[in-house]
């Protein structure tokens, strides 16, 4: 299950969903008002729930045709994700507000990406939050150690150069975040070179 907040770096979500759909993983999506927001202001691109398909093979740039998604809109609480009998292998919030965080860690439900994260902690599935702000404050950082402390696995969106060099594209940092998702729930990938062993300057 992948969830989209309103923080700054659609891109992350965008490669992660591509990343996932590519590995042949069901993929069930859940988009928070505010990031219909980043998306639009991110990708030029509207996030609306009655063309969920449609504008999310434009902002993905890719036909979904035989791709297994399931879109729920984040209004709907009574949606499949809101009880721990929906079928599910986890939960990525990429990227996650610092109001997704919080809510999640107090356990707000405010939306049914809040809920669904509240879920799959108590379900003790596999939960993945990737947070984009900076600097943070100190209760940003103590909703992240509840999250820690919760099970979940906490990915800040801080991409290494050490795959792509000094010289890296905003493309090749993004799939690095990407990629560090994808290890962290267990799918197989390519979207970085691994670490060889070997410093580039020797
Ligand atoms: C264009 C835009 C960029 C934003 N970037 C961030 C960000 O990088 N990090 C963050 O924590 N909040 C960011 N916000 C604020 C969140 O969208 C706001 O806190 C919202 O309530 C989050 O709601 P959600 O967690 O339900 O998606 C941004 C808002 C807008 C409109």
């Amino acid at each position: 299950m992948v969830g989209v907040s309103g923080a700054s770096g659609t891109p992350y979500a965008a490669a992660v969903l591509c990343a996932l759909l590519d590995a042949g993983d069901p993929v069930d999506l859940i988009v928070s008002r505010a990031a219909r927001l980043t998306i639009l202001d991110e990708t030029g691109h509207p996030f609306r729930d009655a063309h969920w398909a449609g504008d999310l093979a434009r902002w993905l740039g890719r036909d979904l045709g035989g791709a297994d998604v399931r879109h729920w809109s984040a209004g709907d609480l009574a949606a499949g994700p809101s009880s721990g009998s929906y079928p599910s292998r986890g939960l990525v919030v990429v990227p996650a507000s610092t109001a997704a965080c919080a809510g999640i860690a107090i356990g707000l439900s405010k939306d049914l990406l809040q809920r669904a994260a509240e879920v799959a902690l108590k379900e003790r599935r596999p939960v993945v939050v990737v947070p984009r702000e900076t600097p943070v404050t100190r209760s940003h950082l103590e909703h992240l150690i509840t999250l820690h402390d919760a099970g979940a696995v906490v990915l800040p969106a801080s991409p290494g150069f050490y795959g792509a060099g000094a010289s890296a594209s905003a493309e090749q940092l993004v799939d690095f975040v990407a990629g560090k998702v994808l290890d962290a729930l267990g799918v197989e990938h390519t979207l970085f070179r691994r670490w060889q062993g070997t410093l580039r300057a020797r």
